[in-house]
């Protein structure tokens, strides 16, 4: 048995689990975007940090599991100023994605960038030449199921930085895409189309 707590409160299970795991069993809400059940996971985005006590840092509920003990807090200031961070940041690079303004409205970041937390993006839309139209967030699932579950291998990431993409390797419509549409289908901002070639 594991005991912990969170948000104060004493929680108890039988196995290890995330930290996500066990506030979802705990009827506890916590926002994830670079998480999928069929996928190990391997925090990328952010959007699900919480705070343990102990840790310097917030961490990645989705890729952190619980131990015995551990003090989780979910709904701290701290924690809904590191997530707010973070969605400014994925408002910078997809401001047309309409999951990232839902998300931006529930943490009260304004989806324009304009707010007093929105700095961080709105430098980032100033700097973005030309702007953004693309609703990935780049948070790798559709390479990742590509690879690990179809094993077709026909996404990869290209170029660094604010050129980072992702496409078929080499720009070219991979021989090894089957359309299975598995890379649609996890994705978590819905800018992904399969279409006949
Ligand atoms: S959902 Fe946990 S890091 Fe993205």
């Amino acid at each position: 048995m594991i005991n912990i707590s969170i948000n104060g409160k004493p929680y108890s299970y039988e196995e290890e689990l995330t930290i996500y795991h066990a506030a979802k069993e705990a009827g506890i809400w916590i926002p994830t975007l670079c998480y999928n059940e069929k996928l190990k996971p391997y925090g990328g985005c952010r959007v699900c940090l919480v705070e343990v006590t102990g840790k310097p840092v917030l961490v990645p509920s989705c890729a952190t599991n619980i131990t015995e003990g551990m003090e989780i807090v979910t709904d701290s200031d701290r924690v809904k100023g590191g997530r707010q961070f973070i969605i400014e940041l994925l408002l910078a690079r997809t401001p047309g994605a309409k999951e990232i303004q839902e998300l931006a409205k529930k943490f009260g970041v304004d989806p324009t960038g304009d707010s007093a937390q929105g700095s961080v993006s709105t430098y980032l839309l100033k700097r973005a030449e030309p702007p953004f139209e693309t609703t990935c967030i780049l948070c790798g699932l559709c390479v990742r199921v590509c690879a690990e579950v179809t094993e077709r291998h026909a996404l990869s990431y290209e170029d660094r930085g604010m050129k980072r993409r992702i496409t078929p390797p080499f720009s070219k419509v991979a021989d090894t895409c089957i359309g299975c549409g598995s890379c649609a289908y996890v994705c978590p901002t819905n800018c992904i189309t399969i279409e006949e070639a």
